[in-house]
């Protein structure tokens, strides 16, 4: 048995430090529409996929919400695997670069470019914001201040390790422009390359840093942590085993075929990392693929978490099901151009392509079948030259598709598949089989007309199935197409159903979408729910239990911190009648100085309590709301000892 040809694709490896959204969906989406048709086409594929877990920001927002960065992490994680899972992505590995495999072979990496010289040591020269503890570069800050915050910077530098790229220009540039490689696509992007990076001169790249501290360790350097793009980019080899035990398929898996990702991030992959390859002696990727974004909104923006909940794509799912999503965003995106997301746009889309024209070939078909057949065909059939048309534009359907699925061009792949559909049913009303069955002799004639029509579902359903994986195999069900006539190859052969197939009636394969009421249905949806305060409202009480409080305003005299503790201040307080000792458990959000002077609301009549062996007379009144704390403050014109009511 001959052995399958290996097939490699990856993802970018995604930053967790927020939930997926769609426009990680499409790259996603891409990569697995190719790598299920490799496998169909006899390959064996792998196709990896992770999440880049490290930096600074991933840091800064763990400490935020009060977390570690690796719990922090680990729970928007299992959201992308669980989007993946909801999305039908068929990865064969998934990369965490927190995971200890991956953090050994870039110690080891990062070792190997040192001792070989590729890495040395210098200076990290920046703009430093001191709050955000941040090293910016002058193109990051906006208005000349930090992105982050906005407030000013300064010039500062920390000792940093620096790869070599600057001395690999030659060789970038050559490989960018061998046309027989074709590393990189489009096209349009190799110039871009050239012009901006490489002709104005590429710097060496900083690799390591000292200000923060989530990454992986150089563990030659106590302090320095491995500085993004290594760690990142190693990612696509060290998942194969490169320098590590964990996994043994780099010898068959690198180089990779295919690293997909947007046009952000191409002149990292198309010119550090074959730098770095180059600098470790290992084979180049073949190739490269940047699309275009998704944009959202008027103003095409990226994404936004305003619009995020509107399309949360678990909930696109679970109202009109996967493989309309998945077909939509691969329909939409032409390769290399950015594509629009709206909710409107998709619904149409769902509308024209799935349900009028996928759909209604699929049910008309089946359906007339039963009615005039009830539901097996007759062998006996009267092809002729009129079928020609038809049959002539399904035969160079496969070609095409796998050549264009191949090189990202999904969404022509699937325009060239809607025309063979919209093509057939051209083919019912040209042969109009409801006027066919009115005469017994046109039987098979008949017969052959809804035999190449369910030959042709049964061709364009192949096609489609990386797109549309849960589906198609419904369709197959359907037209009564088995195994043996549904796998990739068949979809070039004519003819391939069984001559006496037998049809089954199944469910309404895209029920057509109501626009206006999903719309303002997913908006309602989309409406901010209110957040209810963490203390949930106590039962009714009686009027003399208020009434039995005693609450005042009072004046505090002194405010100090107590000894051996750090929650509780003794503050000495006028209230009206003279002087009273109060503990109050503030000490985290208020420095006593704070307080000396200022008109409190205090309950003044509970029993006394002692605290650290000293007592305490009442309590005074303060609000929390979640990390927020403030004591009432009443204004310095209320007399101590005003009554509050
Ligand atoms: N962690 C780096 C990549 C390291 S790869 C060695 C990173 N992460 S990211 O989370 O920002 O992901 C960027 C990638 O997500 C894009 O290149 C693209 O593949 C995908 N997309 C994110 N938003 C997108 C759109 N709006 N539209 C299309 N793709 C988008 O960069």
């Amino acid at each position: 048995m001959s052995e399958k040809k290996p097939f490699y694709i990856t993802t970018p490896i995604y930053y967790p430090s927020g939930d997926p959204h769609i426009g990680h969906c499409y790259t996603t989406l891409a990569c697995d529409v190719v790598a299920r048709m490799k496998r169909m086409q006899g390959y064996d594929v792998m196709f990896l996929t992770g999440t880049d877990e490290h930096g600074q920001k991933i840091e800064k927002k763990a400490a935020e919400a009060g977390v570690t960065p690796k719990e922090y992490v680990d729970e928007i994680v299992e959201n992308f695997k669980k989007l993946w899972g909801t999305l039908g992505i068929t990865y064969d590995r998934y990369i965490r670069t927190t995971d200890d495999y991956h953090i050994e072979s870039v110690q080891k990496i990062f070792r190997k470019l040192y001792d070989t010289g590729y890495i040395y040591k210098s200076e990290y020269k920046g703009k430093y914001c001191t709050p955000c503890e941040s090293f910016w570069t002058e193109s990051q800050l906006v208005d000349g201040k930090c992105p982050d915050c906005g407030r000013e910077v300064t010039d500062a530098s920390e000792e940093a390790y620096f790869f070599k790229l600057s001395q690999f220009a030659p060789q970038l540039r050559e490989l960018l422009l061998d046309e027989e490689k074709d590393f990189l696509n489009p096209k349009s992007r190799v110039n871009e390359m050239i012009n901006n990076f490489i002709e104005p001169g590429l710097q060496d790249l900083c690799v390591s840093r000292t200000s923060f501290t989530w990454g992986i360790p150089v563990d030659f350097d106590e302090g320095h942590i491995v500085y993004v793009w290594i760690d990142a980019l190693s990612n696509y080899i060290t998942a194969l085993g490169f320098m590590n035990d964990r996994y043994n398929d780099y010898e068959k898996y690198w180089p990779a075929d295919m690293h997909v990702m947007a046009k952000e991030i191409i002149r990292f992959h198309t010119l550090i990392w074959p730098a770095i390859l180059m600098a470790l002696g290992e084979p180049l990727p073949k190739k490269v693929y940047g699309h275009g974004w998704i944009t959202f909104g008027a103003a095409g923006g990226k994404m936004s978490k305003s619009v995020g909940n509107v399309i949360d794509p678990f909930v696109l799912c679970e109202r009109y099901g996967v493989d309309a999503l998945r077909y939509h965003l691969l329909r939409e995106m032409p390769f290399g151009a950015d594509a629009p997301y709206s909710n409107e746009m998709m619904f149409n889309r769902i509308n024209s392509d799935l349900a009028n024209d996928l759909g209604n070939l699929v049910s008309r078909t089946v359906a007339m079948a039963i009615k005039y057949f009830g539901g097996t065909l007759p062998v006996e059939k009267e092809f002729n030259d009129s079928d020609e048309d038809l049959l002539r534009m399904t035969d160079e359907l496969p070609d095409y598709v796998s050549d264009n699925f191949g090189t990202l061009h999904i969404s022509d792949a699937l325009a060239r598949i809607f025309t063979v559909i919209a093509r057939a049913n051209k083919y019912i009303d040209e042969n109009e089989p409801w006027v066919l069955a009115k005469d017994e002799a046109n039987k098979p004639r008949l017969a052959a007309v809804l035999y190449n029509l369910l030959d042709t579902v049964r061709r364009c359903s192949i096609l489609l199935s990386p797109v549309m994986p849960h589906i198609c195999p419904e369709i197959f069900e359907q037209i009564g197409a088995g195994e043996e006539c549904t796998t990739w190859a068949s979809a070039s052969e004519r003819h391939a159903l069984k001559a006496d197939v037998t049809v089954k009636k199944g469910r309404v394969l895209f029920p057509r979408i109501d626009i206006e009421k999903e719309l303002s249905e997913l908006e309602a949806l989309n409406k901010p729910q209110r957040e209810l305060p963490e203390e949930p409202l106590k039962e009714l009480t009686k009027f003399d239990n208020f009434a039995a409080l005693d609450l005042r305003a009072v004046k505090v005299l002194s405010c100090e911190k107590v000894k051996k503790s750090d929650k509780l201040l003794l503050f000495k307080v006028d209230d009206g009648f003279g002087e009273r000792q109060v503990l109050s458990g503030i000490a985290k959000y208020y420095e006593p100085e704070q307080l000396i002077g200022k008109t409190l609301a205090m309950i003044v009549n509970l029993e006394p309590r002692k605290m650290m062996g000293l007592e305490s007379n009442g309590m005074i009144m303060s609000v929390r709301d979640g990390d927020k704390f403030r004591v009432i403050e009443l204004g310095d014109d209320i007399k101590p000892g005003a009554d509050i009511s």
